[in-house]
């Protein structure tokens, strides 16, 4: 399959601390990175583009004074293009928008990486790929997409199968545009869907409940997330 077996060995896990304990976030945050997670993925909910409310600046700049790790926010709010350089001074590494909440797109791409850091689109489910098409063309806008494999808002939900085909579709488009952005997928991701998911050619998984809600911990969850990741070779 398209762009899978040779990109197994580097793709990275991103830790969703929305499973994380919030009454304890620090120690929990660092238990996935102690873990082997390579990222910390941050879910920004404002209660108005998603129906849930979860974190902001002041929780992500708490994070940062203890950890040097990659803070990849997801930016799940309207109006993201507000609030930027508030995230930036909170200490992430990376923003990703939601394409439905942007309207310039363009623009609020070239504005994350002038404000020094990574900058990240990601769809819903129900968007279409072609939303992307012409931010993938100029390339050098983008560090990273995002697929949602979940309808966002929660943790813990069930990944939706159609959207497999999605990461192809958005590998194909990457590597005909010769763009070296980071191919991430978020929601539902475990076991089988994240090899799949590898297979299409995604380089980062984005789990929360997967490895919080491991059996054996979030470090049996990392290593369960290895072997998915082995295993789309
Ligand atoms: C959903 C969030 C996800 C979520 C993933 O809106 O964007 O990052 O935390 O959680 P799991 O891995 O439990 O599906
Ligand atoms: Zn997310």
């Amino acid at each position: 399959m398209a762009g899978s077996h040779s990109l197994a060995p580097t793709v990275k896990i991103a830790a969703s601390v929305l499973a994380a304990d919030f009454a304890n976030l620090g120690a929990s945050a660092q238990e996935a990175l102690d873990a082997g997670a390579d990222w910390l993925h941050l879910d920004v909910m404002d209660g108005h583009f998603v129906p849930n409310l979860s974190f902001g600046p002041p929780v992500i700049a708490a994070l940062r004074s203890r950890t040097d790790a990659f803070f990849d926010a997801h930016l799940m709010v309207e109006r993201p293009e507000t609030l930027i350089p508030d995230y930036v001074r909170a200490g992430v590494n990376a923003i990703t928008v939601h394409v439905e909440t942007c309207p310039h797109l363009h623009r609020t791409l070239s504005w994350i990486k002038e404000q020094g850091v990574q900058a990240g689109v990601t769809l819903n489910p129900g968007t279409p790929v072609a939303a992307l098409e012409e931010v993938i063309a100029a390339k050098d806008l983008l560090d990273l997409v995002l697929v949602m494999s979940v309808n966002p808002g929660f943790g813990g939900q069930k990944f939706i199968p159609s959207c497999l085909d999605k990461i192809l579709r958005i590998r194909e488009l990457l590597d005909g545009a010769g763009c070296r952005a980071e191919l991430s997928v978020d929601g539902g991701v475990a076991g089988e869907t994240a090899t799949a998911a590898v297979r299409m050619g995604a380089t980062v998984l984005v789990a929360g409940s997967a490895l919080y809600g491991h059996p054996r911990g979030v470090e049996g969850g990392v290593r369960a997330m290895r072997q998915a990741i082995a295993g789309a070779q």
